[in-house]
């Protein structure tokens, strides 16, 4: 008997809804039909949103698109790390990035690992030379030549539009969902209903059977995918799967929004996130042509609505009364479903789990859903070591990730409001505690890689080590927070310390002669959008 799943129904057609019928339509091609149920009325979240580079590879490589494909119809932008601002001392936040005394607060976490030296990366090497005072640079300026493209508001694609690094993009979400509609039905054959589901069916083993509709549809499927955003209509209503809250990690629980003009030409287009640490959370830039999407991050416990809208608007120089009716307020739940997969329903996206956008993981939290759904697919027997392996996956990828934001928040020197002192109090997980011990001792957090392709080219090497060393080594190095000591065995390695200068200098040469050979981000990108 032939135990394929024949039907996925997706409800729901914001990003997730879209990102997962195109992928799951393309990956298991025409023995499956697949149909988006999208309620037309329902209004969708994501706008301005940040991406990490394997996007490319692990997604739209896959679908057969090329950037040229679809970054004009998506007004993407160019991404080549977050910009921290403030995260160390309060201060005006933009467009200096200073603190209050005139001293620079900011450091970048860019994407691209750390060239290595006899096989340790160079954040070691920049370590022990800071031990002996050889060196007072930041880590970002000392050991990554792409800094100097920030700086410079390069693009990170040469003339010829040939990659020069690793780079991600920031785009209109609603715009990708957009294109991905039209992509997914016109090429890859899935159904779109515009309907809004009223009721879900179940049998008596409690697996979704059907989903009916408000103009009195049915449909009936072997698979559900749950994209109904925060409300998770199937996975947490119908199922009863309980959300884990974890405010108890985590803070910030609001946001509000807004999309400012900007004069790409006279200032250049960002080639990079901002994240600009604020009273009680803190804001996200994401520059796009012509225009910035920007939100505060904020925890409603230590500022009310007003308070701040009022933080927020002085940020940017804009008067509250005047775009008050503009300003996007937004309230999240921050957590994971206790499972992602229960029965015939798999929760992907806001349905699934949720973290504020610090390091812009909330698209990539979506694929990565989406390659664990097809390597652990099921058939009509429904195999539960499927699930439950679908399941550690995307817990151990979640609660990793939610540790490692919120060791931005407790590494923070920052105490002078209420907020930055409570994160001070809230208890780290046991695995982010011993990275942090690991790092104070000069051990390098997660295994070094030997090249660059090898991490960045397999979607599995670099799921299992999502945040390497030199992320690791960005934030806490970068919030102020050094080892305690190099890596004993390095200071057996004078040889090895020595021959490490020509990596420096190469950084350096580089941070020299590059920009000088790029295209800025803002021509670049003129010419991608033809405008
Ligand atoms: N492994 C991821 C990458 O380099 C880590 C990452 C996620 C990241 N978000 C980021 C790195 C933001 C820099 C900035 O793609």
């Amino acid at each position: 008997m032939d135990q394929r799943i024949k039907k996925i129904v997706i409800l729901g057609g914001g990003t997730a809804g879209w990102m997962s019928a195109a992928y799951l339509a393309k990956a298991l091609g025409d023995t499956v039909t697949v149909t988006v149920l999208e309620a037309p009325s329902i209004p969708r979240i994501g706008v301005g949103e940040a991406t990490i580079p394997n996007l490319q590879k692990v997604f739209f490589d896959f679908l057969g698109l090329s950037e040229e494909e679809w970054m004009p119809e998506c007004n993407a932008s160019y991404k080549m790390a977050v910009k921290f601002i403030n995260w160390r001392t309060p201060g005006p936040g933009e467009p200096h990035a200073r603190d209050l005394n005139g001293r620079p607060d900011h450091f970048h976490h860019p994407f691209g690992i750390l060239p290595e030296h006899e096989g340790l990366p160079l954040s070691h090497y920049w370590v022990r030379d800071r031990h002996r005072g050889l060196t007072d640079e930041p880590f970002d300026y000392a050991c990554f030549p792409v800094i100097a493209l920030m700086d410079g508001h390069k693009a990170p694609r040469d003339h010829d539009g040939r990659p020069v690094t690793n780079y991600a993009w920031h785009f209109d979400a609603h715009l990708v969902a957009d294109f991905l509609r039209r992509h997914a039905t016109r090429a890859l054959g899935v159904r779109h209903v515009q309907d809004e589901m009223v009721a879900a069916h179940r049998d008596e083993r409690g697996f979704v059977t059907s989903l009916a509709t408000r103009s009195g549809a049915c449909l009936d499927a072997d698979l559900f995918i749950d994209c109904s955003g925060f409300r998770g209509l199937l996975i947490n209503k119908a199922l009863a799967e309980p959300f884990i809250d974890m405010n108890d990690h985590l803070l910030c629980n609001s946001a509000v929004a807004y999309a400012l003009p900007h004069d790409d030409e006279k200032n250049g287009v960002e080639p990079y996130t901002s994240a600009i640490a604020m009273k009680a959370g803190w804001t996200w830039k994401i520059p796009m042509l012509g225009r910035f999407g920007t939100g505060y991050v904020y925890s409603d416990r230590f500022a009310t609505q007003d308070e701040a809208t009022v933080d927020f608007c002085r940020l940017w120089g804009i008067d509250p009364e005047e775009v008050s009716g503009h300003l996007n307020h937004v309230r999240f739940r921050v957590g994971r479903n206790r499972r992602a997969w229960v029965k015939n329903v798999v929760g992907i996206g806001l349905s699934s789990c949720f973290l504020e956008p610090l390091e812009s993981t909330g698209i990539y939290f979506v694929y990565a859903a989406l390659y664990q759904l097809v390597k652990h697919f099921p058939d009509k027997r429904f195999d539960s070591i499927l699930a439950d392996r679908f399941n550690a996956e995307i817990e151990t990828m979640f609660d990793d990730t939610r540790d490692f934001i919120q060791a931005h928040f407790a590494l923070a020197p920052r105490e002078d409001t209420a907020f930055w002192r409570a994160n001070k109090e809230l208890r780290l997980g046991d695995r982010i505690s011993e990275k942090i011990a690991m790092y104070r001792a000069g051990l390098p957090v997660n295994p070094p890689f030997s090249t660059a392709s090898q991490y960045y080219g397999s979607f599995e090497v670099e799921f299992r080590n999502f945040w390497n060393n030199g992320s690791y080594y960005s934030i806490f190095a970068g919030l102020g927070l050094e080892p305690d000591h190099p890596l004993p065995v390095l200071m057996h390695r004078d040889d090895a310390a020595e021959s490490a200068r020509h990596l420096f200098e190469r950084v350096k040469r580089e941070q020299r002669e590059l920009p000088g050979a790029l295209p800025s981000a803002y021509e670049s990108l003129r010419l991608l959008h033809r405008t």
